[in-house]
Protein backbone atom coordinates (compact mmCIF):
# COMPACT_ATOMS: atom_id res chain seq x y z
CA UNK A 1 0.00 0.00 0.00
CA UNK A 2 1.12 3.52 -0.87
CA UNK A 3 1.06 5.91 1.54
CA UNK A 4 0.93 8.50 -1.07
CA UNK A 5 -1.61 7.09 -3.12
CA UNK A 6 -3.63 7.28 -0.01
CA UNK A 7 -3.03 10.68 1.00
CA UNK A 8 -3.96 11.77 -2.43
CA UNK A 9 -7.05 10.62 -2.08
CA UNK A 10 -7.83 11.72 1.33
CA UNK A 11 -7.83 15.46 1.12
CA UNK A 12 -9.16 16.77 -2.60
CA UNK A 13 -10.92 19.82 -1.97
CA UNK A 14 -10.19 22.50 -4.59
CA UNK A 15 -10.79 25.84 -3.08
CA UNK A 16 -11.16 29.54 -4.66
CA UNK A 17 -10.78 32.32 -2.74
CA UNK A 18 -11.38 36.25 -3.35
CA UNK A 19 -7.55 37.06 -1.81
CA UNK A 20 -6.19 34.77 -3.89
CA UNK A 21 -7.50 35.64 -6.72
CA UNK A 22 -6.14 39.03 -6.04
CA UNK A 23 -2.69 38.13 -5.09
CA UNK A 24 -2.60 36.31 -8.15
CA UNK A 25 -3.56 39.57 -9.88
CA UNK A 26 -0.85 41.43 -8.71
CA UNK A 27 1.34 38.60 -9.74
CA UNK A 28 0.86 39.19 -13.12
CA UNK A 29 4.07 39.10 -14.94
CA UNK A 30 4.47 35.46 -13.60
CA UNK A 31 0.86 34.27 -14.28
CA UNK A 32 1.82 32.30 -17.16
CA UNK A 33 3.91 29.84 -14.87
CA UNK A 34 1.23 30.15 -12.61
CA UNK A 35 -1.84 29.43 -14.83
CA UNK A 36 -0.53 25.92 -16.00
CA UNK A 37 -0.49 24.68 -11.97
CA UNK A 38 -3.43 22.95 -10.90
CA UNK A 39 -4.83 24.46 -8.00
CA UNK A 40 -2.98 23.75 -4.64
CA UNK A 41 -5.23 21.69 -2.47
CA UNK A 42 -4.25 20.24 1.00
CA UNK A 43 -2.55 17.28 -0.08
CA UNK A 44 0.44 19.87 -1.26
CA UNK A 45 1.09 20.99 2.15
CA UNK A 46 3.40 19.31 4.14
CA UNK A 47 3.52 20.68 7.65
CA UNK A 48 6.99 19.92 9.34
CA UNK A 49 7.69 19.80 13.21
CA UNK A 50 10.39 19.95 15.05
CA UNK A 51 10.50 18.99 19.07
CA UNK A 52 11.23 17.45 21.33
CA UNK A 53 9.78 14.25 22.98
CA UNK A 54 8.26 15.75 26.09
CA UNK A 55 7.21 17.98 24.01
CA UNK A 56 4.48 15.86 21.89
CA UNK A 57 1.52 16.32 23.59
CA UNK A 58 1.18 20.30 21.91
CA UNK A 59 2.29 18.18 18.80
CA UNK A 60 -0.81 15.74 19.18
CA UNK A 61 -2.89 18.51 19.99
CA UNK A 62 -2.59 19.89 16.55
CA UNK A 63 -3.59 16.97 14.57
CA UNK A 64 -7.49 18.32 14.43
CA UNK A 65 -5.78 21.40 12.26
CA UNK A 66 -4.02 18.87 10.19
CA UNK A 67 -6.37 16.46 8.82
CA UNK A 68 -5.54 15.35 5.24
CA UNK A 69 -2.79 17.40 6.05
CA UNK A 70 0.79 15.39 5.89
CA UNK A 71 2.92 15.60 8.84
CA UNK A 72 6.82 15.09 9.39
CA UNK A 73 8.05 15.43 13.37
CA UNK A 74 11.60 15.54 13.72
CA UNK A 75 13.04 14.52 16.77
CA UNK A 76 16.26 14.07 18.85
CA UNK A 77 16.61 10.15 18.59
CA UNK A 78 16.01 7.54 16.01
CA UNK A 79 14.89 4.96 18.76
CA UNK A 80 11.90 7.17 19.62
CA UNK A 81 10.94 8.28 15.95
CA UNK A 82 10.76 4.25 14.86
CA UNK A 83 9.04 3.66 18.09
CA UNK A 84 6.33 6.53 17.23
CA UNK A 85 6.29 5.50 13.40
CA UNK A 86 5.44 2.19 14.50
CA UNK A 87 2.57 3.40 17.14
CA UNK A 88 0.99 5.78 15.09
CA UNK A 89 1.14 3.61 11.47
CA UNK A 90 3.30 6.56 9.54
CA UNK A 91 2.00 8.73 6.63
CA UNK A 92 -0.28 5.82 6.03
CA UNK A 93 -1.52 5.97 9.52
CA UNK A 94 -4.89 7.96 10.71
CA UNK A 95 -2.85 10.99 11.44
CA UNK A 96 -0.59 11.17 8.08
CA UNK A 97 2.45 11.51 10.61
CA UNK A 98 5.94 10.61 10.15
CA UNK A 99 8.55 10.85 12.61
CA UNK A 100 12.31 11.49 11.40
CA UNK A 101 15.79 11.99 13.37
CA UNK A 102 19.06 13.54 12.85
CA UNK A 103 22.16 13.78 14.87
CA UNK A 104 20.83 11.66 18.59
CA UNK A 105 21.49 14.30 21.21
CA UNK A 106 23.98 11.96 22.43
CA UNK A 107 26.73 12.77 20.41
CA UNK A 108 28.18 9.24 19.03
CA UNK A 109 31.66 9.50 16.96
CA UNK A 110 29.49 6.63 14.34
CA UNK A 111 26.68 8.94 13.86
CA UNK A 112 29.09 12.24 13.08
CA UNK A 113 28.49 13.36 16.27
CA UNK A 114 25.77 15.31 17.97
CA UNK A 115 23.49 18.24 16.52
CA UNK A 116 26.75 19.83 16.87
CA UNK A 117 28.96 17.56 15.02
CA UNK A 118 31.96 16.53 16.73
CA UNK A 119 32.18 19.58 19.01
CA UNK A 120 29.71 19.21 21.35
CA UNK A 121 28.00 22.99 22.36
CA UNK A 122 28.45 22.96 26.50
CA UNK A 123 25.83 22.19 28.70
CA UNK A 124 24.38 25.15 29.98
CA UNK A 125 23.59 25.80 26.17
CA UNK A 126 19.92 27.67 25.85
CA UNK A 127 17.46 24.86 24.79
CA UNK A 128 16.65 27.14 21.75
CA UNK A 129 20.18 27.18 20.80
CA UNK A 130 20.67 23.35 21.37
CA UNK A 131 17.61 22.34 19.27
CA UNK A 132 18.70 24.28 17.05
CA UNK A 133 20.56 22.88 14.26
CA UNK A 134 18.02 19.92 14.08
CA UNK A 135 15.06 22.64 13.77
CA UNK A 136 17.08 23.82 10.73
CA UNK A 137 17.36 20.37 9.40
CA UNK A 138 13.94 19.78 10.07
CA UNK A 139 12.91 20.70 6.19
CA UNK A 140 16.04 18.75 4.52
CA UNK A 141 14.56 15.27 6.43
CA UNK A 142 11.29 15.79 5.38
CA UNK A 143 12.30 16.58 1.28
CA UNK A 144 14.66 13.54 1.64
CA UNK A 145 11.92 11.32 2.85
CA UNK A 146 9.21 12.09 0.43
CA UNK A 147 11.42 12.18 -2.38
CA UNK A 148 12.18 8.61 -0.70
CA UNK A 149 8.87 7.78 -0.76
CA UNK A 150 7.40 8.81 -3.98
CA UNK A 151 10.70 7.10 -5.51
CA UNK A 152 9.43 4.01 -4.17
CA UNK A 153 5.89 4.31 -5.09
CA UNK A 154 6.27 5.12 -8.42
CA UNK A 155 8.76 2.77 -9.10
CA UNK A 156 6.58 -0.10 -7.41
CA UNK A 157 3.62 1.62 -9.96
CA UNK A 158 5.86 1.36 -13.32
CA UNK A 159 8.13 -1.36 -12.41
CA UNK A 160 10.91 0.86 -13.36
CA UNK A 161 13.42 2.20 -11.58
CA UNK A 162 14.56 5.03 -13.21
CA UNK A 163 12.05 7.38 -12.53
CA UNK A 164 12.74 11.08 -12.23
CA UNK A 165 10.49 13.42 -10.18
CA UNK A 166 9.58 16.90 -11.34
CA UNK A 167 11.15 16.94 -14.46
CA UNK A 168 8.82 18.02 -17.29
CA UNK A 169 6.14 15.30 -18.42
CA UNK A 170 6.80 13.39 -15.65
CA UNK A 171 4.87 12.91 -12.48
CA UNK A 172 4.36 15.78 -10.05
CA UNK A 173 6.18 16.64 -7.24
CA UNK A 174 5.83 14.62 -4.10
CA UNK A 175 4.21 17.87 -2.20
CA UNK A 176 4.75 21.69 -3.22
CA UNK A 177 4.69 23.30 0.00
CA UNK A 178 6.59 22.44 3.54
CA UNK A 179 5.09 24.76 6.28
CA UNK A 180 7.81 24.65 8.77
CA UNK A 181 7.36 26.25 12.17
CA UNK A 182 7.40 25.64 15.90
CA UNK A 183 5.40 22.75 17.77
CA UNK A 184 3.66 25.36 19.68
CA UNK A 185 2.48 27.42 16.22
CA UNK A 186 -0.46 26.81 14.99
CA UNK A 187 -1.07 26.67 10.49
CA UNK A 188 -4.56 27.27 9.70
CA UNK A 189 -4.47 25.64 6.47
CA UNK A 190 -7.79 27.24 4.74
CA UNK A 191 -5.56 30.79 4.54
CA UNK A 192 -2.20 29.19 3.93
CA UNK A 193 -3.76 27.43 0.60
CA UNK A 194 -5.07 30.82 0.17
CA UNK A 195 -1.71 33.02 0.64
CA UNK A 196 0.59 30.19 -1.26
CA UNK A 197 -2.07 29.94 -4.32
CA UNK A 198 -0.79 33.27 -5.21
CA UNK A 199 2.65 32.14 -5.61
CA UNK A 200 4.46 30.40 -8.62
CA UNK A 201 6.33 27.18 -8.77
CA UNK A 202 9.49 29.30 -9.12
CA UNK A 203 11.85 28.47 -5.65
CA UNK A 204 10.47 30.39 -2.23
CA UNK A 205 10.72 30.78 1.50
CA UNK A 206 7.84 33.02 2.07
CA UNK A 207 7.71 34.53 5.28
CA UNK A 208 6.30 38.21 6.48
CA UNK A 209 7.37 38.19 10.19
CA UNK A 210 11.10 39.00 9.89
CA UNK A 211 13.94 39.00 12.74
CA UNK A 212 17.51 40.59 12.39
CA UNK A 213 21.06 41.05 14.60
CA UNK A 214 21.59 44.28 13.53
CA UNK A 215 24.99 44.07 15.24
CA UNK A 216 24.00 45.93 18.15
CA UNK A 217 20.51 44.71 19.18
CA UNK A 218 18.22 41.98 18.25
CA UNK A 219 14.84 43.21 16.15
CA UNK A 220 11.86 41.07 16.23
CA UNK A 221 9.89 41.98 14.49
CA UNK A 222 12.62 43.60 11.98
CA UNK A 223 11.20 46.40 10.11
CA UNK A 224 15.09 46.40 8.11
CA UNK A 225 15.00 42.88 7.04
CA UNK A 226 16.77 42.24 3.65
CA UNK A 227 13.92 40.57 1.66
CA UNK A 228 11.98 40.66 -1.67
CA UNK A 229 8.60 41.05 -2.55
CA UNK A 230 7.14 37.84 -4.54
CA UNK A 231 8.63 37.84 -8.17
CA UNK A 232 6.17 39.77 -10.22
CA UNK A 233 4.50 41.58 -7.85
CA UNK A 234 2.93 44.40 -9.30
CA UNK A 235 4.44 47.15 -7.75
CA UNK A 236 3.11 49.62 -9.97
CA UNK A 237 -0.41 48.56 -9.33
CA UNK A 238 -0.04 48.87 -5.71
CA UNK A 239 2.44 52.04 -5.09
CA UNK A 240 1.82 53.79 -8.53
CA UNK A 241 5.62 53.25 -9.63
CA UNK A 242 7.75 50.04 -10.39
CA UNK A 243 10.71 51.38 -8.21
CA UNK A 244 9.68 52.84 -4.97
CA UNK A 245 12.61 54.06 -2.77
CA UNK A 246 13.48 52.51 -0.10
CA UNK A 247 10.99 49.49 -0.75
CA UNK A 248 11.38 46.17 -1.27
CA UNK A 249 11.62 45.31 -5.30
CA UNK A 250 9.64 41.87 -6.67
CA UNK A 251 13.47 39.82 -7.78
CA UNK A 252 12.79 37.10 -10.02
CA UNK A 253 13.14 34.35 -10.83
CA UNK A 254 14.29 33.88 -6.94
CA UNK A 255 15.54 36.20 -4.11
CA UNK A 256 18.70 36.74 -3.96
CA UNK A 257 20.94 38.15 -0.93
CA UNK A 258 22.01 40.70 -3.14
CA UNK A 259 18.79 42.32 -3.52
CA UNK A 260 17.71 42.22 0.02
CA UNK A 261 20.46 43.53 1.06
CA UNK A 262 20.22 46.70 -1.70
CA UNK A 263 17.15 47.42 -0.27
CA UNK A 264 18.35 47.51 3.11
CA UNK A 265 21.18 49.65 1.76
CA UNK A 266 18.90 51.79 0.38
CA UNK A 267 16.49 52.01 3.23
CA UNK A 268 19.45 52.99 5.99
CA UNK A 269 20.80 55.41 3.38
CA UNK A 270 24.04 53.45 2.64
CA UNK A 271 26.16 53.30 5.15
CA UNK A 272 25.43 56.33 7.16
CA UNK A 273 22.58 54.53 8.50
CA UNK A 274 19.83 56.18 9.85
CA UNK A 275 19.91 55.55 13.39
CA UNK A 276 16.39 53.66 13.21
CA UNK A 277 17.57 49.91 13.99
CA UNK A 278 20.12 49.94 11.27
CA UNK A 279 23.26 48.83 13.05
CA UNK A 280 27.02 48.14 12.18
CA UNK A 281 28.60 49.02 9.13
CA UNK A 282 28.48 44.68 8.88
CA UNK A 283 24.93 44.60 9.20
CA UNK A 284 24.57 47.10 6.59
CA UNK A 285 26.95 45.64 4.25
CA UNK A 286 27.27 46.45 0.47
CA UNK A 287 26.48 44.02 -2.39
CA UNK A 288 25.31 40.65 -1.09
CA UNK A 289 27.14 40.54 1.90
CA UNK A 290 24.72 42.39 4.47
CA UNK A 291 23.99 40.09 7.26
CA UNK A 292 20.75 37.70 6.59
CA UNK A 293 17.32 37.92 7.92
CA UNK A 294 15.58 35.70 9.66
CA UNK A 295 11.79 34.03 10.29
CA UNK A 296 10.99 35.69 13.61
CA UNK A 297 10.87 32.78 16.20
CA UNK A 298 7.44 30.54 16.00
CA UNK A 299 6.01 32.89 12.96
CA UNK A 300 6.67 29.50 10.56
CA UNK A 301 7.83 29.81 6.98
CA UNK A 302 6.83 28.43 3.91
CA UNK A 303 9.08 26.79 1.91
CA UNK A 304 8.90 25.34 -1.79
CA UNK A 305 9.59 21.99 -3.52
CA UNK A 306 11.39 23.89 -6.19
CA UNK A 307 13.65 25.61 -3.45
CA UNK A 308 14.58 22.24 -1.60
CA UNK A 309 15.50 20.72 -4.77
CA UNK A 310 18.08 23.18 -5.52
CA UNK A 311 19.75 22.92 -1.76
CA UNK A 312 22.37 19.90 -1.41
CA UNK A 313 21.95 17.86 1.85
CA UNK A 314 26.44 17.66 3.08
CA UNK A 315 26.36 21.44 2.53
CA UNK A 316 23.06 21.85 4.33
CA UNK A 317 24.64 20.21 7.18
CA UNK A 318 28.08 21.39 7.65
CA UNK A 319 26.21 25.36 7.42
CA UNK A 320 24.01 24.50 10.67
CA UNK A 321 26.47 22.76 12.31
CA UNK A 322 29.08 25.33 11.40
CA UNK A 323 28.89 29.14 13.27
CA UNK A 324 27.64 29.81 16.70
CA UNK A 325 24.82 27.91 17.91
CA UNK A 326 21.72 30.01 17.48
CA UNK A 327 18.09 28.87 16.98
CA UNK A 328 16.61 26.74 14.44
CA UNK A 329 14.92 29.94 12.20
CA UNK A 330 18.28 31.95 12.40
CA UNK A 331 20.48 28.98 11.20
CA UNK A 332 17.48 28.41 8.66
CA UNK A 333 17.92 31.64 7.47
CA UNK A 334 21.80 31.87 7.69
CA UNK A 335 21.83 28.56 5.41
CA UNK A 336 19.49 29.47 3.00
CA UNK A 337 21.50 32.74 2.53
CA UNK A 338 24.97 30.68 2.05
CA UNK A 339 23.43 28.76 -0.38
CA UNK A 340 21.68 32.18 -2.51
CA UNK A 341 18.25 32.45 -1.35
CA UNK A 342 16.94 35.64 0.38
CA UNK A 343 13.47 35.56 2.58
CA UNK A 344 10.26 36.55 0.24
CA UNK A 345 7.43 38.53 2.12
CA UNK A 346 3.96 38.04 1.50
CA UNK A 347 2.99 41.79 0.67
CA UNK A 348 -0.25 40.97 1.73
CA UNK A 349 -0.88 44.20 3.44
CA UNK A 350 0.20 45.90 0.27
CA UNK A 351 -2.02 43.38 -1.76
CA UNK A 352 -5.14 44.48 0.29
CA UNK A 353 -3.90 48.39 -0.28
CA UNK A 354 -4.03 48.04 3.58
CA UNK A 355 -1.00 49.41 3.72
CA UNK A 356 1.69 51.15 2.19
CA UNK A 357 4.51 49.52 4.90
CA UNK A 358 6.06 46.16 3.26
CA UNK A 359 6.89 45.38 6.66
CA UNK A 360 4.10 46.32 8.22
CA UNK A 361 3.78 44.75 11.45
CA UNK A 362 0.19 45.16 11.65
CA UNK A 363 -0.41 42.96 8.16
CA UNK A 364 1.69 40.00 8.74
CA UNK A 365 -0.09 37.22 8.25
CA UNK A 366 3.01 34.84 9.95
CA UNK A 367 2.80 34.59 13.63
CA UNK A 368 0.68 38.04 13.98
CA UNK A 369 -0.01 38.52 17.75
CA UNK A 370 -3.41 39.72 16.32
CA UNK A 371 -4.02 35.83 14.95
CA UNK A 372 -2.60 35.07 18.41
CA UNK A 373 -5.56 36.23 20.10
CA UNK A 374 -8.14 35.66 17.34
CA UNK A 375 -6.76 31.83 17.59
CA UNK A 376 -6.04 31.24 21.35
CA UNK A 377 -8.16 33.84 22.75
CA UNK A 378 -7.41 35.38 25.87
CA UNK A 379 -7.12 32.25 27.79
CA UNK A 380 -2.96 31.85 26.28
CA UNK A 381 -2.02 34.58 28.61
CA UNK A 382 -3.87 33.13 31.84
CA UNK A 383 -2.14 29.50 31.02
CA UNK A 384 0.81 31.14 29.81
CA UNK A 385 1.07 34.17 32.37
CA UNK A 386 2.93 32.60 34.99
CA UNK A 387 5.84 30.56 32.71
CA UNK A 388 6.00 34.25 30.83
CA UNK A 389 6.67 36.24 34.37
CA UNK A 390 9.11 33.23 35.34
CA UNK A 391 10.89 33.32 32.19
CA UNK A 392 11.23 37.08 32.21
CA UNK A 393 12.46 37.48 35.92
CA UNK A 394 15.31 34.72 35.01
CA UNK A 395 16.11 36.91 31.79
CA UNK A 396 16.31 40.19 33.96
CA UNK A 397 18.70 38.12 36.09
CA UNK A 398 20.94 37.11 33.61
CA UNK A 399 20.99 40.52 31.83
CA UNK A 400 21.78 42.63 35.28
CA UNK A 401 24.99 40.14 35.70
CA UNK A 402 26.23 40.72 32.09
CA UNK A 403 25.36 44.78 32.92
CA UNK A 404 27.42 44.42 35.80
CA UNK A 405 30.08 42.39 34.33
CA UNK A 406 30.19 45.13 31.64
CA UNK A 407 30.26 48.24 34.30
CA UNK A 408 32.90 46.48 36.23
CA UNK A 409 34.58 46.13 32.83
CA UNK A 410 34.23 49.86 31.62
CA UNK A 411 34.96 51.09 35.22
CA UNK A 412 38.30 49.06 34.80
CA UNK A 413 39.01 50.19 31.69
CA UNK A 414 38.28 54.35 32.60
CA UNK A 415 40.49 53.77 35.47
CA UNK A 416 43.24 52.77 33.12
CA UNK A 417 42.25 55.90 30.81
CA UNK A 418 41.29 53.94 28.11
CA UNK A 419 37.82 55.88 27.28
CA UNK A 420 37.01 53.79 23.71
CA UNK A 421 37.64 50.47 25.57
CA UNK A 422 35.26 51.67 28.50
CA UNK A 423 32.59 52.28 25.20
CA UNK A 424 33.54 48.87 23.92
CA UNK A 425 32.77 47.35 27.05
CA UNK A 426 29.09 48.97 28.24
CA UNK A 427 28.50 48.33 24.08
CA UNK A 428 29.29 44.94 24.45
CA UNK A 429 27.29 44.43 28.02
CA UNK A 430 24.46 45.48 25.90
CA UNK A 431 23.77 48.50 28.71
CA UNK A 432 22.65 50.82 26.02
CA UNK A 433 19.98 48.55 24.73
CA UNK A 434 16.46 49.98 24.70
CA UNK A 435 13.77 47.05 25.29
CA UNK A 436 10.85 45.70 25.52
CA UNK A 437 9.36 48.61 23.10
CA UNK A 438 6.07 47.31 21.80
CA UNK A 439 7.02 46.63 18.23
CA UNK A 440 10.36 47.33 18.18
CA UNK A 441 11.52 44.67 20.61
CA UNK A 442 15.04 44.97 22.14
CA UNK A 443 17.37 42.50 23.37
CA UNK A 444 21.00 42.78 23.71
CA UNK A 445 21.01 38.82 25.33
CA UNK A 446 20.41 35.94 22.73
CA UNK A 447 19.71 33.65 24.94
CA UNK A 448 16.31 35.24 25.20
CA UNK A 449 13.92 34.32 22.84
CA UNK A 450 12.02 37.25 21.20
CA UNK A 451 8.61 36.99 21.84
CA UNK A 452 7.22 39.36 18.80
CA UNK A 453 4.38 36.62 18.52
CA UNK A 454 2.82 37.29 22.20
CA UNK A 455 3.81 40.95 21.70
CA UNK A 456 0.94 44.06 22.56
CA UNK A 457 -0.44 45.70 19.42
CA UNK A 458 -0.27 49.02 19.29
CA UNK A 459 -2.70 50.71 16.79
CA UNK A 460 -1.62 50.69 12.93
CA UNK A 461 -0.68 54.61 11.78
CA UNK A 462 -4.02 56.46 10.05
CA UNK A 463 -3.33 56.25 6.22
CA UNK A 464 -1.36 59.31 5.17
CA UNK A 465 -3.03 62.40 4.35
CA UNK A 466 -3.41 62.59 0.40
CA UNK A 467 -0.24 64.48 -1.13
CA UNK A 468 -0.82 68.18 -2.24
CA UNK A 469 -1.09 68.81 -5.56
CA UNK A 470 2.48 70.00 -7.24
CA UNK A 471 2.57 73.95 -7.54
CA UNK A 472 5.89 75.47 -9.96
CA UNK A 473 5.72 79.17 -9.75
CA UNK A 474 1.60 79.57 -8.42
CA UNK A 475 0.19 77.54 -11.18
CA UNK A 476 -1.12 74.42 -10.08
CA UNK A 477 0.77 71.83 -12.53
CA UNK A 478 -0.79 68.13 -11.07
CA UNK A 479 -4.16 68.05 -9.75
CA UNK A 480 -5.21 64.68 -10.59
CA UNK A 481 -3.60 62.25 -8.68
CA UNK A 482 -1.56 61.17 -11.65
CA UNK A 483 0.25 58.02 -12.99
CA UNK A 484 3.04 58.44 -10.18
CA UNK A 485 0.15 58.76 -7.28
CA UNK A 486 -0.08 55.45 -5.32
CA UNK A 487 -3.96 54.31 -5.04
CA UNK A 488 -5.65 55.39 -2.27
CA UNK A 489 -5.89 53.22 0.75
CA UNK A 490 -8.27 51.71 2.51
CA UNK A 491 -9.49 53.12 6.09
CA UNK A 492 -8.54 50.52 8.81
CA UNK A 493 -8.55 51.31 12.27
CA UNK A 494 -7.74 48.35 14.95
CA UNK A 495 -11.00 46.44 14.91
CA UNK A 496 -10.99 46.31 11.20
CA UNK A 497 -7.02 45.22 11.05
CA UNK A 498 -7.49 43.07 13.77
CA UNK A 499 -10.69 41.65 11.73
CA UNK A 500 -8.33 41.24 8.45
CA UNK A 501 -5.61 39.24 10.37
CA UNK A 502 -8.17 37.19 11.33
CA UNK A 503 -9.64 36.26 7.88
CA UNK A 504 -6.35 35.65 6.52
CA UNK A 505 -3.43 34.98 8.68
CA UNK A 506 -1.39 31.67 7.89
CA UNK A 507 -0.37 31.08 11.45
CA UNK A 508 -0.42 31.74 15.06
CA UNK A 509 1.91 30.88 17.81
CA UNK A 510 1.11 30.16 21.25
CA UNK A 511 4.60 30.20 22.46
CA UNK A 512 5.05 27.75 25.45
CA UNK A 513 8.57 28.33 26.28
CA UNK A 514 11.35 26.30 25.42
CA UNK A 515 13.41 27.47 28.28
CA UNK A 516 14.73 25.89 31.45
CA UNK A 517 14.67 29.34 32.73
CA UNK A 518 10.26 29.52 33.08
CA UNK A 519 10.99 25.78 34.02
CA UNK A 520 7.52 24.47 32.22
CA UNK A 521 5.14 22.16 34.95
CA UNK A 522 3.55 19.15 33.64
CA UNK A 523 0.59 20.78 34.38
CA UNK A 524 0.99 23.70 32.46
CA UNK A 525 2.00 21.50 29.41
CA UNK A 526 -1.38 19.76 29.32
CA UNK A 527 -3.02 22.98 29.94
CA UNK A 528 -1.54 24.26 27.35
CA UNK A 529 -2.30 21.24 24.83
CA UNK A 530 -5.28 21.52 25.69
CA UNK A 531 -6.00 25.32 24.84
CA UNK A 532 -3.98 24.27 21.09
CA UNK A 533 -6.21 21.23 21.01
CA UNK A 534 -9.29 23.39 21.05
CA UNK A 535 -7.76 25.77 19.11
CA UNK A 536 -7.11 23.11 16.25
CA UNK A 537 -10.51 22.12 16.79
CA UNK A 538 -12.00 25.49 15.88
CA UNK A 539 -8.96 26.07 13.23
CA UNK A 540 -10.04 22.55 11.47
CA UNK A 541 -13.85 23.19 10.91
CA UNK A 542 -13.52 26.66 9.58
CA UNK A 543 -11.18 25.12 7.22
CA UNK A 544 -13.62 22.77 6.40
CA UNK A 545 -10.89 19.83 6.78
CA UNK A 546 -12.12 16.42 6.07
CA UNK A 547 -13.28 14.34 8.67
CA UNK A 548 -10.91 12.30 10.65
CA UNK A 549 -10.26 8.91 8.87
C1 LIG B 1 3.24 -2.46 -4.92
O1 LIG B 1 1.92 -2.48 -5.44
C2 LIG B 1 1.16 -3.62 -5.10
C3 LIG B 1 -0.17 -3.55 -5.86
O2 LIG B 1 -0.71 -2.26 -5.81
C4 LIG B 1 1.00 -3.73 -3.62
O3 LIG B 1 0.27 -4.89 -3.26
C5 LIG B 1 2.37 -3.76 -2.96
O4 LIG B 1 2.24 -3.76 -1.57
C6 LIG B 1 3.19 -2.55 -3.39
N1 LIG B 1 4.54 -2.64 -2.86
C7 LIG B 1 5.14 -1.63 -2.30
C8 LIG B 1 6.53 -1.88 -1.85
O5 LIG B 1 4.63 -0.54 -2.17
C1 LIG C 1 0.53 46.54 -13.24
O1 LIG C 1 -0.53 47.37 -12.85
C2 LIG C 1 -0.68 48.50 -13.68
C3 LIG C 1 -1.72 49.43 -13.05
O2 LIG C 1 -2.81 48.71 -12.57
C4 LIG C 1 -1.05 48.05 -15.08
O3 LIG C 1 -1.22 49.17 -15.93
C5 LIG C 1 0.06 47.17 -15.61
O4 LIG C 1 -0.29 46.63 -16.87
C6 LIG C 1 0.33 46.03 -14.64
N1 LIG C 1 1.55 45.35 -15.08
C7 LIG C 1 1.54 44.11 -15.48
C8 LIG C 1 2.84 43.56 -15.90
O5 LIG C 1 0.53 43.44 -15.51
Amino acid sequence: MSSLMLLFAIALFTYSFGSAQLHRALLSEDGAAEATQPPLTLADLVIVIPTTKERLPLVHASRLARRGIRTIIALETAADAAALNEQTGGLAGPHAEAYVAWADAQPDESAGGGPYGRYPPPATLHAEHRTGPRAAMAPMLAHELLMALARKAAANATGLEHYSLGAPNSAPPPYRWLLLARDDTLWLPHHALSLLSGFSGRAAAVCDHLADWNGITLLSPSRVAAACLPCGFNLTAVMGRKRPPKFPQPVCPVCRPASGCEFRFDLCNGLVGDGNGCGTRRFLGSGDRCGHSWPAAGAGVALNFKLLSYINKEKWVSCVRDGQPTTGERALGRCLWRVGFGLTLSGAGLSAALSRDPLSPHHMLFGNPMARQAVFGTEADSVLGPVYKRLEAAAAAARAAVEDKARAAAAAATAAGDAAGAIKAIAAGGVTTPGGQPWLYGAADLTIATPSTRLAVAAPPPPPPPPPPLVIDGVVVDTEAGVTQAPPLKQCDMACTAKWVAGAAVSAHLDVPLDEGAALTRAELTAAAALLAAAAERVGKEAGLPAAA
